[in-house]
């Protein structure tokens, strides 16, 4: 999502649009916005479901008037896209409203301890319990509110808060999400992201987690969680309006793939038990009698969710001992697949738009199979015809390779695993907790891994201009190989190949060739040594060999030409980590040869023809 918020002596409606159509990519589900002249009864909300078109048509006879104001472009999160459901929200008595990114994690509790408290909800989304929260904390000193609502929420969020009663005063505050206070003559803007504010003014303040800024038109004045006051430096932006829409990244996917970190955060946000011993997926309300009733699951998609759908199956049949089928969408529907309601079909799709998933999913369907969605887009067309969803908390991703889309279906995959196992007890207590364990640490390990570019972008220049590569693994090591190859094929126009290792001497093994580039991944314990044996099988050919391992790994560089480093986890986590310096790897392989990385020839983000 987007937010904006403007307090100064000009009319705020104008840079509220203004602002939300330069934030329009994080999400264009609905917009809204919220303005006060300081006199009259109310804070006069406007919203509209759609593009934020849709909300200037709506005011355009009638803008509101104001000098203060907050707006939200929505990706919606908990609750559809909907009116109602848009940003700002409101309390009981209208005289307060909010806009927010992100997501409160413990919503569902206060929103029963606000209901029985005698407040109305209007809407789905989690956002509302903050209005409702602020109403209840304010006696007067909006700041002492806020703080007090603060104390209460837990979650990932950038959050304006308006008060009626305090005209000239926004309070703006965040946590794992982007906000920053753009400094005028006589007025401030406050924006999620610097594209919003660019056009009015380059000084800014770059607020930190857990800082609260109280913004007025002429004084910002910012405090830490205990309330102390802190002296920012201000930030001067010297990006251009297109580089400001990438956060100051060259291209969307190079900031989606550092964006992952968060996506998964978000994605695995509230749903891991807080002792780590069971995963928690409210949206499913399965029974063990429902899971037990599964003879067999199938996962369908395309592309890159199709590859998230291979980890799937090593999830759910390593994990819960169902047997799994996948499918490419585009295949399954011709070939009679054997069907009936003891079958769980499940259809990934980070667009939740593809024609071929969709049309698979609805063969399932009719096939009397029941169905459940994993899709990064609430409300897509997938998501409403499945009979269950279980979303990624990817948000918008416009690189037409796919990144943090993948990892976070891969997140989904095994919660999904792992609750299935849970309820069909085919999982240790201890082992569990491990596992659990394990991933809460995957965001940080996200992190650090993306710290390591250089010799990534080393091994792009040094064997950027060969006109082919091969990726090789077992098990799982395999079905990440697949999609590095493909994010090497889809921006670099190399032609790259992943294979089975084991699976190499059967033919492709003639085509390796002195100075080849192998990418070779060997962290699956269990296949270790038939791993290395393939390797000295390409070595033996002259291949130059870059290999990809676990941090303690002391056998591999003896076998290959370079060795590049994940840390180190469970093996069957180790793919959310592996395929980032494959994905960084076709970045900077594409950047070398100057190809359009961002929108490479012939490809589309989302394929709705069949
Ligand atoms: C297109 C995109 C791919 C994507 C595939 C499936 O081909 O270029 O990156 O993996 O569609 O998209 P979906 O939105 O269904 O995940």
């Amino acid at each position: 999502c987007g937010i904006v918020g403007y307090v100064g002596d000009k009319q705020a409606a104008r840079f509220l649009i203004e602002g939300l159509t330069k934030l329009e990519y994080r999400g264009y589900d609905s917009a809204g916005i919220a303005v006060y002249n300081g006199e009259s009864d109310a804070i006069r909300v406007e919203k509209s479901v759609g593009r934020l078109a849709e909300l200037e048509k709506k005011i355009d006879s009638n803008v509101p008037v104001g000098c203060m104001g907050i707006g939200h472009t929505r990706w919606a999160t908990h609750g559809g896209p909907s009116d109602l459901n848009s940003h700002p929200h409101t309390d009981c008595t209208g005289d307060f409203a909010v806009v927010h990114n992100g997501i409160i994690e413990n919503y569902l509790a206060l929103k029963e301890e606000l209901i029985e408290a005698g407040h109305v909800f209007k809407s789905e989304t989690d956002t509302e319990v903050l209005p409702h929260l602020l109403e209840t904390y304010y006696e007067g000193d909006f700041e002492a509110a806020v703080r007090k609502v603060l104390r209460r929420i837990e979650g990932s969020y950038s959050i304006v808060f308006m008060s009626k009663a305090d005209p000239d005063t926004l309070i703006c505050t965040k946590q794992d999400n982007p906000l920053v206070i753009g400094l005028g003559e006589g007025e401030n803007f406050i924006a999620s992201d610097i594209p919003a504010i660019i056009a009015r003014t380059r000084r800014t303040y770059i607020i930190n987690d857990g800082e609260v800024a109280v913004v007025k038109k002429d004084s910002v004045w910012i405090t830490n969680r205990r309330g102390e006051p802190i002296t920012k430096k201000v930030f001067e932006v010297n990006w251009n309006a297109e580089a400001a829409e990438k956060g100051g990244y060259e291209h969307f996917m190079l900031k989606e793939i550092h964006e992952q970190p968060k996506a998964v955060r978000d994605t695995l946000s509230g749903r891991i038990a807080k002792d780590d011993s069971a995963v928690i997926l409210d949206e499913l309300k399965w029974t063990a009698e429902y899971v037990n009733s599964f003879s067999k699951v199938f996962i369908i998609a395309c592309g890159t969710a199709y590859h998230a759908g291979l980890v799937g199956k090593y999830y759910i049949e390593n994990l819960a001992r169902v047997p799994v089928e996948v499918d490419i969408a585009s295949e399954f529907r011709y070939r009679k697949p054997i069907i009936d309601d003891n079958t769980l079909t499940i259809v990934v799709s980070q667009s939740g738009e593809t024609i071929d998933t969709l049309a698979a999913l609805k063969e399932a369907k009719r096939l009397g199979s029941k169905t459940m969605a994993v899709t990064n887009v609430v409300g897509s067309s997938i998501a409403r015809e499945a009979d269950q969803v279980v979303y990624t908390w990817a948000g918008p991703e416009i690189a037409v390779a796919s990144t943090k889309a993948y990892t976070t279906q891969l997140i989904v995959m095994f919660l999904l695993g792992a609750y299935m196992a849970g309820l069909r007890g085919t999982v240790e207590d201890s082992r569990m907790r491990e596992l659990l364990g394990k991933l809460r640490n995957i965001p940080a390990q996200i992190s650090e891994t993306l710290e390591d570019v250089d010799p990534i972008k080393a091994f792009a220049q040094q064997y950027g201009y060969n006109d082919d590569v091969f990726f090789l693994g077992r098990a799982l090591d395999y079905h990440v190989a697949l999609e590095g190859s493909l994010k090497l094929k889809e921006i670099s126009y190399i032609h790259a190949e992943a294979y089975a290792a084991g699976e190499l001497k059967h033919g492709t093994l003639a085509l390796i060739t002195r100075g080849i580039p192998v990418v070779a991944l060997a962290t699956q314990r269990s296949v270790y040594e038939k791993t290395l044996s393939n390797i000295k099988e390409v070595k033996a050919r002259d291949a130059v060999v870059i290999g990809v391992a676990a941090k303690g790994d002391t056998e591999l560089h003896k076998y290959t030409d370079h060795v590049i480093f994940v840390p180190e986890t469970d093996e069957l986590l180790i793919p959310l980590l592996t395929v980032l310096p494959l994905q960084l790897l076709a970045y900077y392989t594409a950047l070398t040869r100057g190809c359009d990385v961002d929108k490479p020839r012939n490809l589309a983000k989302s394929v709705t023809v069949e």
